[in-house]
């Protein structure tokens, strides 16, 4: 299939085939590639990734793929808002290409291999969604060993996400320097993500105190409080809220483990998952140091 150049005015990849032969060209020409996965349904949070990957690569290649293997059963893949006319729109002028494969392409029959990691994954989201980190880690790896990226942009919106594929690509030497970048906040601190279209208006009025309870938790945390107690105030304040918290935890920044004492030691970050009505919302902030 060829390069599709007609529908957007953007050019789109839907094979890997065509994927691989318009990053050799840049290649071949020495210029450099940045790669910034999603899964669509854009907002100012990817774009912001968009920017900073400009800024370190000629080019930027943005992939949308709703990977079916990341979502569990019972969760929103077939609900998941699929918006790729809107998303080639607001690529315009920043990106080079968008790869945009369908599930046959990326998983063709007889598909076999699954990339596990364990460690990070034991914790908080890999809890809740035991097969959600397998899914991101696979189509991850998929999606750097056919783009080759010199850098690929991940925000820290998805902490554990983020620290999954750094490990993963140390791990197994994969030839890509990756990014984390900082999380895009509506002036009223909610973190943008695609899954907030389905707040109601009472709801996108409460979300916000997602960003406030982490933010207080850290403060508390980094003047030396109790964690245990601090985040016990703030599940309960949460529940008065109307919020279904799954857990506000303070953890070891790198591990994600829990501290063996009381009190922070060491680079710490303070860490939500709660649903309010429909969406289940995450959020995350860094504990200052003491
Ligand atoms: P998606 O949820 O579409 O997010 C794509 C990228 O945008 C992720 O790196 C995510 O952390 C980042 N992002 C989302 N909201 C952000 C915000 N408010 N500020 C900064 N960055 C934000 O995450 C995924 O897709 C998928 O799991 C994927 C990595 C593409 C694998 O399928």
């Amino acid at each position: 299939m060829p390069l599709d150049t007609t529908s957007y005015a953007l050019p789109v990849a839907r094979t890997i085939q065509d994927l691989r032969a318009t990053v050799q060209k840049w290649r071949d020409a020495g210029e450099t590639v940045a790669l910034v996965p999603t899964m669509g349904a854009l907002h100012s949070g990817h774009i912001s990734l968009v920017d900073l990957g400009r800024t370190h690569a000629d080019h930027v290649v943005v992939s949308i793929f709703v990977n079916p293997t990341q979502f569990g059963p019972g969760e929103d893949f077939d609900a998941y808002p699929r918006t790729e006319a809107e998303d080639a729109k607001q690529l315009v002028g920043k990106a080079d290409l968008i790869f945009a494969p369908n599930a046959r392409e990326m998983y063709p029959e007889g598909f076999s291999t699954t990339i596990n990691l364990s460690g990070v994954t034991a914790h908080l989201e890999g809890l809740s969604r035991p097969t959600h980190f397998a899914g991101v880690a696979t189509v991850v790896a998929k999606l750097l060993l056919t783009c080759l990226p010199d850098v690929a942009l991940f925000g820290q919106k998805d902490y554990q996400q983020l620290l999954v594929i750094q490990t993963m690509v140390r791990d197994l030497n994969l030839p890509v320097k990756i990014i984390g970048a900082p999380i895009a906040r509506d002036p009223d601190g909610l973190a943008l993500s695609s899954r907030n279209i389905y707040l109601t208006e009472t709801e996108r009025a409460t979300a916000p105190h997602i960003h406030r309870i982490l933010q207080e938790a850290a403060q508390k945390a980094a003047q030396g409080a109790d964690i245990k107690a601090l985040c016990a105030h703030g599940m309960a304040e949460l529940k008065e809220l109307g919020f279904i918290p799954d857990y506000l935890e303070i953890r070891n920044a790198t591990t994600l483990a829990p501290f063996d004492s009381n009190s922070v030691e060491g680079p710490a970050r303070a860490l939500i998952a709660a649903k309010l009505g429909q969406p289940r919302l995450i959020d995350n902030i860094d504990v200052p140091s003491a």
